[in-house]
């Protein structure tokens, strides 16, 4: 069943790239609904700056690291000091004032893992949350629109795994399943083992962007317009790059030993991370390595139940990917 080898590919691969870039140029979000989002952002940090002059609202997530799908909600970090109120007095407080603008559904969730007021604008029909002091979260989101900036392929390779992963119901951490923002880092760090390589590791080059969150640095090279111009020799299409992807995780990646890293555009042993058996609910099937909290494991939600079933659905889209009449289609099969 794992056939070990890089070599095989299909022939006929290409006669279905039309269909993956159709699929891509339908997934993404139009001008139109950027600038509403851009437009709620103001709205509400003229909200929050009446009462906190220093405080300033940032998009991430999705909305804005260039992977988001049309329609989805915005993730909004308030940035703020916080001298003696803590995080929960500040959302409530939050909550008061939206609520007194009219916004709708305004509810404040203090006891959440990450605490965050939840909201929807009835001009633009966009819903919010809002968390604060997530900095990690706000230097990641930069981090992957920085990748997606070098070469287009990313955009394309992940809008048609977070498709993939949707249509079979694999991207539920609650579920055991992975996050979106695991699936991204999966799709850089197999486009940095391309070889040639389609990606660089910019986090191994010369540091031009230069941050701190939470005691973390958050350092890389970000002057990616350079990057861009020079381009890669690898010309693989984006239905070749399709096949390659689930082909990767389906039977090349050694799931008992390796931790996917970005980071170092390469694997690292488990055994160096000491993240070889479980510790209370984080368990370490599968590994991926934050790019900036490094001692963080994506693949922590992920159980010995979900591994199989992960796992099982990166072979079924490998066997698609190479025998299938019709693969743009029978991948997105609903479960
Ligand atoms: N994030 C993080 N650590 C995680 C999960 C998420 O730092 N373990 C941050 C990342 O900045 C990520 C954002 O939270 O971009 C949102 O995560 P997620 O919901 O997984 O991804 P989205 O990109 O918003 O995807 P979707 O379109 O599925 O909502
Ligand atoms: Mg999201």
């Amino acid at each position: 069943r794992h056939f070990k080898s890089q070599n095989i590919c299909r022939s006929d691969i290409n006669a279905h790239n039309a269909h993956f870039t159709a699929l891509f140029d339908s997934l993404i979000p139009s001008e139109e609904e950027k600038s509403k989002q851009k437009e709620l952002l103001a709205t509400l940090e003229s909200l929050v700056v009446k009462e906190w002059p220093d405080a300033r609202l940032h998009l991430y997530g999705s909305c804005a690291n260039s992977f988001g799908f049309p329609k989805s909600d915005i993730d909004v970090c308030l940035v703020m000091k916080l001298e003696n109120e803590d995080k929960a007095e500040v959302l409530l407080k939050l909550a008061e004032i939206l609520k007194a603008e009219n916004l709708q559904n305004v509810q404040a969730l203090t006891r959440a893992r990450v605490p965050i007021v939840k909201l929807m604008d009835p001009v633009t029909g966009i819903a919010c949350d809002i968390c604060i002091n997530n900095i990690l979260a706000v230097e990641n989101t930069k981090l992957l629109r920085d990748y997606a900036r070098i070469d287009v392929r990313l955009r394309q390779l992940a809008f048609v795994v977070k498709y993939w992963a949707k249509k079979r119901e694999v991207n539920e951490t609650y579920q055991g399943t992975l996050s979106s923002y695991a699936y991204v880092l999966m799709c850089i760090h197999f486009l940095q083992q391309r070889n040639p390589p389609i990606l660089p590791c910019l986090q191994e080059m010369r540091s031009t962007y230069i941050a701190s969150a939470e005691n973390v640095e958050c350092s890389y090279f970000d002057r990616v317009d350079l990057l861009r111009e020079v381009g890669s020799p690898n010309r693989e299409s984006l239905a070749e790059l399709v096949w390659g992807f689930f082909h990767y995780w389906a039977y090349c990646h050694d799931y008992a030993n390796a931790v996917i890293s970005v980071r170092t555009g390469a694997t690292l042993s488990k055994r160096v991370k000491d993240w070889t058996r479980r510790v209370g609910n984080d368990r370490h099937l599968i590994c991926i390595e934050d790019p900036f909290e490094v001692s963080h494991d994506l693949g922590r939600v992920v159980d010995k139940f979900s591994i199989r079933v992960i796992r099982e659905e990166f072979e079924r889209a490998a066997e698609i990917m190479q025998n299938d009449p019709r693969p743009g289609v029978t991948l997105f099969e609903a479960y």
